[in-house]
């Protein structure tokens, strides 16, 4: 067994409840492609992961991990290197998933990272495609600079929501410092 009590590997336990195999998912930050691994995965070979990034060093890592695996990956996934707001422009889409893994890329630039008003365009047109049953979810990191900002940002988005027709759960550590990164998922009921 490889879960541990992680905001990350709870992310990937919701996302794998709602993702069946030959289901279109999206990845909102691509980074090192470990998430965007794990959905390529998840949907098998008639599914898609439609992924973004801003930066071409994370797409580029993306495409070896890719690459690397023990299938061919790279045909079931589309890497944009753009925006996550440009999700809005997949006006057919229908999703069962979305990731959002908030921030910067490790062990690189620290000063590009996500942005509260994209990343809510993003979350919406998420919103927007999401299937009955489908899931988002959110990594919010509120230690760094501007993270708090973000993170306040998708906390009202998120607490907003019509609970009617969204159940929002947030996983939140407990006995760490108090601006630990932390999860946010968002699931459509109705
Ligand atoms: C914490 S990392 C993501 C980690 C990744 N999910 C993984 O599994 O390795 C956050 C990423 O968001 C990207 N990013 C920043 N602004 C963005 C934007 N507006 N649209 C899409 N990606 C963005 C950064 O370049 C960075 O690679």
């Amino acid at each position: 067994m490889n879960f541990q009590l992680r905001s990350l590997s709870i992310a990937h336990e919701w996302v794998r409840q709602a993702v069946s195999e030959g289901d279109t998912v999206i990845d909102a930050t691509v980074g090192n492609g470990h998430d965007t691994l794990f959905l390529a995965k998840l949907v098998g070979s008639e599914g898609s992961v439609i992924g973004f990034d801003v930066q071409e060093e994370a797409l580029k890592q993306t495409g070896y991990i890719l690459e690397g695996g023990d299938q061919d990956y790279q045909k079931r996934v589309q890497l944009h290197l753009k925006c996550h707001s440009h999700i809005a422009e997949f006006s057919d889409l229908q999703i069962s998933a979305g990731m959002f893994n908030l921030g910067y890329l490790p062990s690189s630039d620290k000063t590009i990272i996500t942005k509260k008003d994209t990343s809510l365009l993003a979350l919406d047109a998420c919103l927007d495609r999401l299937k009955l049953q489908g899931i988002i979810t959110i990594v919010c990191y509120p230690g760094h600079d501007g993270g708090e900002d973000e993170t306040l940002a998708v906390e009202n988005w998120a607490q907003s929501l019509d609970s009617v027709k969204f159940s929002v759960i947030k996983a939140i550590p407990f006995n760490v410092r108090s601006r630990a990164p932390y999860l946010i998922g968002v699931q459509k009921k109705k």
